[in-house]
């Protein structure tokens, strides 16, 4: 699988069907970078004890390319490329969201007892983040 190149849109951001090793004693997943997802990655975190009503994300990254996974249960995603706006419902353990760089993701609408994983192509940076929308917009060059 390629690199995700710029200009990023959300018309990058698309799902993935990961391997199933399906099996009568249980199914089995697995994601080799660069082979399943376009990116190495270096980490890796997860969600969960999400309580009902909240939302998560709500923010933009500079340069981290991550796939979004429902490991369990479901939640939806609301990308923004600052022009165009994709919503995703994630379920399956085996199916992952790749959101490539600067895109303006939410997560909400999380069942009862979910879990979110993600896998980053690089390791926690705060600065890479973009947290307020109108400064996301700016840096893309797209009007507030
Ligand atoms: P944040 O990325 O805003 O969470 P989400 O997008 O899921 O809503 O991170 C929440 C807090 O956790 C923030 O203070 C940064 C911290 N954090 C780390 O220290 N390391 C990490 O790998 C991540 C993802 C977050």
């Amino acid at each position: 699988m390629s690199e995700t190149q710029p200009p990023f849109s959300v018309d990058q951001c698309r799902i993935v069907e990961l391997p199933k090793i399906s099996d009568p004693r249980g199914n089995l997943t697995f994601i080799e970078g660069r082979r399943h997802v376009p990116f190495d990655f270096q980490r890796m975190y997860y969600l969960y004890d999400v309580p009902g009503g909240a939302e998560r994300g709500g923010h933009a990254h500079k340069a981290l390319h991550q796939l979004i996974i429902a490991m369990s249960g479901s939640f939806d995603v609301l990308l923004d490329d600052g022009r165009n706006k994709k919503q995703f419902h994630l379920n399956r353990s085996y199916y992952g969201l790749y959101v490539c760089p600067l895109i303006w993701r939410e997560l909400n609408n999380f069942s009862s007892g979910s879990v979110c994983v993600v896998l980053a192509s690089n390791t926690y940076d705060e600065a890479d983040y973009y947290r307020d929308y109108g400064e996301f917009l700016q840096a893309i060059g797209s009007q507030p």
